[in-house]
């Protein structure tokens, strides 16, 4: 598995053959293991079992190219309705909350939709007629839901007292000397926000425009697990006025203590992860925290939560690397050196930017117009990548967006402060 997962193929392949088989044999990877009753349940209402996901990624090639090709004979027509996620404009889509409740098709029959699509892909691209912006969209469509594919899986084993792993790993420490949190400051500016015109890119970074930035102080790491906890032993999630008032409801509805999936075990803490029940890692980077518990402890810590433009700007001078999907890590780990760390990777880190559209926005064309702008109310953005993103889905323009109260992800933060 380690070979395929760390290849570096995908996108950057020669061949718009390769990639596309790249990307789709590797969601298959992640599946391996993994049975059939594992792969239909459904935890909540934000979660799809990883059946529906491998699925409903093969129905997006299917809806969105090969249907619009005239020797595609459809695999069946009911997966338009199971199997659409959220475009009104192509159909009617199953609920979301019930997905669970698709026992049928099998799994083996979902396997055999994604080898059919596969085929008609295949055949398509070997006579040129695909068409290449969409299916590059499907890729990276693909890549988001292999994450997804992964979280959604971690949320269900966590309600299992087996606590079992869904990945093996041996090595979710970090280094013994890791990174101590500095800070960095940076003048005001006139900064570039958004993606240029090379390279793939959504709707929502566009267009590339100006931005006035004041000037800023950055830690060089995200808050670790240490720092959380004292936060936690000093009242943290019992002083109301560190939090937003809707933050403060959350809390009193969900009577959160810690993180999601932390548990104490004789005066130790755990941390429930995809390599399964581990002793919780002082220094590596806290995660799954809703955006309400980041803003307490960065209000708590006399901070503030980054700006997305802040983060964008810092990683427009940062290489693409870290710990991502190809590390098969599982979970955020520690760092060392010097300088800004982490930037990519580990955690995606919550920051206080509401996900609006940038000036002179404007949607995708058709029913791919549904992807991302229809999501612009009331969810923040995150920036950076976790460790289970794929590194090629991560760029400095890339914007993830989560409601506030959701933690199931790998959210992090990271501290600034004006200056
Ligand atoms: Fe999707």
């Amino acid at each position: 598995m380690a070979d395929t997962l760390n290849a570096e193929t995908t996108l950057q392949s020669p061949s718009r053959l390769s990639a596309f088989r790249a990307v789709r044999q590797r969601s298959m990877l992640l599946a391996e293991g993994l049975s059939a009753e594992d792969l239909a349940a459904q935890s909540m209402a934000d979660a799809s079992p990883g059946k529906w996901h491998l699925a409903h990624t093969s129905w997006f090639f299917e809806k969105f190219i090969l249907r619009e090709q005239s020797d595609y004979q459809c695999f069946n027509p009911v997966f338009d309705e199971l199997f659409n996620s959220y475009y009104l404009s192509v159909g009617q889509p199953y609920a979301r909350p019930q997905r669970g409740l698709i026992t049928r098709p099998s799994l083996q029959e979902v396997l055999d939709y994604r080898a059919y699509v596969d085929e008609y892909m295949v055949r398509g691209l070997e006579r040129g007629v695909i068409d290449d912006g969409v299916m590059t969209v499907g890729l990276h469509h693909e890549m988001q839901h292999q994450e997804l594919f992964l979280t959604d899986l971690l949320h269900l084993f966590s309600h299992n007292p087996l606590k079992p792993a869904v990945k093996k790993s041996d090595s979710h420490r970090g280094p013994a000397d890791a990174a101590a949190l500095q800070w960095q400051t940076f003048d005001e500016q006139i900064i570039p926000i958004g993606a240029g015109s090379e390279g793939f890119s959504y709707d929502c970074e566009r267009p590339n425009h100006r931005h006035l930035l004041s000037a800023f102080a950055l830690a060089t790491r995200p808050i670790n697990n240490a720092e959380w906890l004292e936060f936690m032993s000093d009242g943290g999630y019992t002083t109301p006025l560190l939090w937003l008032s809707d933050g403060w409801a959350c809390l009193q509805k969900t009577g959160w203590r810690a993180p999601a999936y932390w548990q104490q075990a004789d005066n130790e803490w755990q941390q429930f992860g995809l390599d399964g029940l581990q002793t919780l890692d002082p220094k590596a980077p806290v995660t799954h925290i809703s955006y309400y518990e980041a803003q307490a402890f960065a209000h708590w810590a006399g901070k503030r939560l980054p700006r997305e433009q802040e983060l964008e700007f810092i990683a427009q001078q940062t290489a693409r690397s870290g710990n991502f999907l190809e590390q098969e890590r599982w979970r955020p780990c520690a760092s060392s050196g010097t300088g800004m760390q982490q930037i990519y990777g580990d955690v995606w880190e919550w920051t206080q930017s509401a996900f609006l559209p940038y000036p002179g926005f404007v949607a995708e064309q058709g029913a791919l117009g549904e992807y991302n702008g229809k999501f612009m109310s009331r969810q923040f953005v995150l920036k950076g990548g976790s460790c289970v993103t794929p590194i090629e889905q991560m760029r400095a323009s890339y914007r993830n967006f989560f409601y506030p109260h959701q933690r199931w992800q790998f959210t992090g933060l990271r501290l600034a402060s004006d200056v």
